[in-house]
């Protein structure tokens, strides 16, 4: 298990098997879902798969999605971080992205911001890997604000899964 990761207001971990309340309760809500495909869960052994799927990550490319929990009330808000993607998307194949999903009771205090901040500079410096990439729907407006906010730049539109996606790039200034 790697060493968590502490920002002023957050703790971020890999996702732990009791996450799975917290992780149904983040995708069963269909305002989560609008710009990820719109279809939110219905059943925890949904989200109890879906959290296994991210431990998988780990061991399979020592990187993955992981929880983002409060620092004041120890709860699960929601899930950020890097992930190794395989799948070739808008012509790119193996590379690292930033992504994030929270709960939306938590949306509007700048969490995902502040944890994203944190995965890039891990990211960068402790993992060294060359560029992040990011995509969103083209329409999600919310996401789009963050990646512009960490400092990603959008590259081009895309259509992907029937629907039109922007893509977004950081290189690591250091490598
Ligand atoms: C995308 C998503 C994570 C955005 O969450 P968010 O809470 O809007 O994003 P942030 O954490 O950056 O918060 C930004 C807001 O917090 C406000 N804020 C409040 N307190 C703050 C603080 N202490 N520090 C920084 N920002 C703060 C900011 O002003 C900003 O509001 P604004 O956008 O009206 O200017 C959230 O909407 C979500 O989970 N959506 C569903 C899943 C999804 O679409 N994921 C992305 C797929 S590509």
């Amino acid at each position: 298990m790697k060493e968590p990761i502490e920002t002023n207001r957050l703790i971020l971990r890999e996702v732990l098997s009791t996450d799975v309340e917290g992780m149904f309760e983040l995708d069963s809500n269909p305002n989560v879902h609008i710009y990820i495909g719109k279809k939110p869960v219905v059943d925890i052994e949904e989200s109890r798969n879906y959290i296994v799927n991210l431990q998988q990550q780990y061991k399979d490319h020592g990187t993955g999605r992981w929880a983002v929990v409060l620092k004041e009330t120890n709860e699960f808000i929601g899930w950020s971080g890097i992930k190794f993607i395989t799948d070739e998307i808008n012509n790119h194949k193996d590379f690292y992205e930033i992504g994030y999903r929270f709960i939306e009771k938590h949306w509007g205090k700048g969490y995902a911001t502040e944890a994203g901040k944190a995965f890039i500079d891990y990211a960068f410096n402790v993992m060294k890997v060359e560029a992040l990439y990011a995509y969103a729907d083209e329409g999600n407006d919310n996401s789009r604000k963050i990646l512009e906010k960490l400092g990603l730049q959008y590259v081009n539109t895309f259509e992907h899964e029937e629907e039109m996606e922007v893509w977004y790039k950081l290189k690591n200034p250091n490598v």
